[in-house]
């Protein structure tokens, strides 16, 4: 089966962004001239994908509205006689289809993927999280498919790290079966320093069977009451089998800080509207340092 739909969670509290999330939600701060979850759309309609279901709060409607038709703004625009500007912000509504279904409570990523089960129905689906992003030549969600196309079974996408940070991250084990390519044999969620071997760290891009909803429909409430993803996708290894890919490309947790500003200066050195003069400003300002 063909992956035709992505379900992109953008319903948590965003704590580590405040107070720049507080009334704007973090998925729609600026990365050079668009806003985050705009890259990871288009890295979505780049891959294939036909639908996008955003898996939202209350706070987050200028997500919606940002991929919405904006009437007012068209005929603005278009007064004025700036129809390429015009045809540019329809050009956003117009990239795919998306539909919202409303988390009521941030109850855990695990929980707010259940949310997509009816929308989903009984077909592979696609992960992105929110507020992670790549930058790779192609993209990270395509060579992904591309592997699901071949093994048919889900597919999470993984970067390694040192073994000082595994502790931040879900793990998973596994043995290789081809160039970047793991067979999972164990997951475990943030383990304890010295508890695993592997460095492989999944990230926030994920190929899915749809039995993972009624594994997390009978998931019960872990860590801080929400419904975790990790306990689920070994379930749903265990039961069917899932691959670890290791993806070409930088990956960029843009929900923190440090991640936030590294995003901003690589997809600034490469946007071809700055990128020069950016690159020129970034090495006078390291001869300061
Ligand atoms: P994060 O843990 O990175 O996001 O969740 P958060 O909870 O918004 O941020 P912090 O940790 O408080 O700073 C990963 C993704 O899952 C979504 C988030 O919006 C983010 O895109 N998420 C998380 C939900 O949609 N619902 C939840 O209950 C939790």
């Amino acid at each position: 089966m063909k992956v035709r739909k992505a379900v992109i969670p953008v319903a948590g509290l965003g704590t580590r962004f405040l107070p720049a999330s507080k009334a704007i939600p973090k998925e729609m701060l600026t990365i050079v001239d668009r806003p985050t979850i705009q890259y990871i759309v288009e890295e979505v309609v780049a891959s294939g994908i036909e639908q996008i279901i955003f898996i939202t709060s209350s706070g987050k409607s200028a997500i919606e509205n940002h991929f919405d038709y904006d009437f007012a703004l068209d005929h603005a625009l278009t007064d004025k006689g700036k129809t390429r500007l015009a045809e540019e912000m329809n050009h956003i509504s117009n990239l795919i289809d998306v539909v919202s279904v409303r988390q009521k409570k941030p109850m855990g990523l695990g929980h707010a993927i259940w949310m997509a089960r009816d929308v989903v129905g009984n077909e592979p689906f696609a992960v992105l999280l929110g507020d992670d992003l790549v930058l790779s030549e192609q993209p990270c969600l395509k060579q992904m498919t591309n592997l699901f196309n071949e093994v048919q079974e889900s597919v999470v996408a993984i970067q390694r790290v040192p073994a000082e940070e595994t502790y931040q991250y879900g793990i998973v084990e596994g043995t290789p079966t081809s160039t970047r390519v793991h067979k999972i044999e164990r997951m475990v969620e943030k383990p304890a320093p010295g508890t695993t071997r592997s460095d492989m760290a999944i990230i926030g891009r994920y190929i899915l069977q749809p039995d993972i909803f009624d594994i997390l429909g009978k998931t019960t409430p872990g860590h801080g009451g929400e419904i975790q993803l990790t306990d689920a996708l070994l379930a749903l290894a265990n039961k069917r089998g899932m691959y670890a890919y290791e993806f070409e490309g930088t990956r960029f947790d843009a929900g923190d800080k440090m991640g936030y500003l590294k995003a901003i200066i690589a997809f600034a050195l490469r946007h071809p509207d700055v990128c020069e003069n950016f690159s020129d400003h970034i090495k006078e300002v390291a001869k300061t340092l």
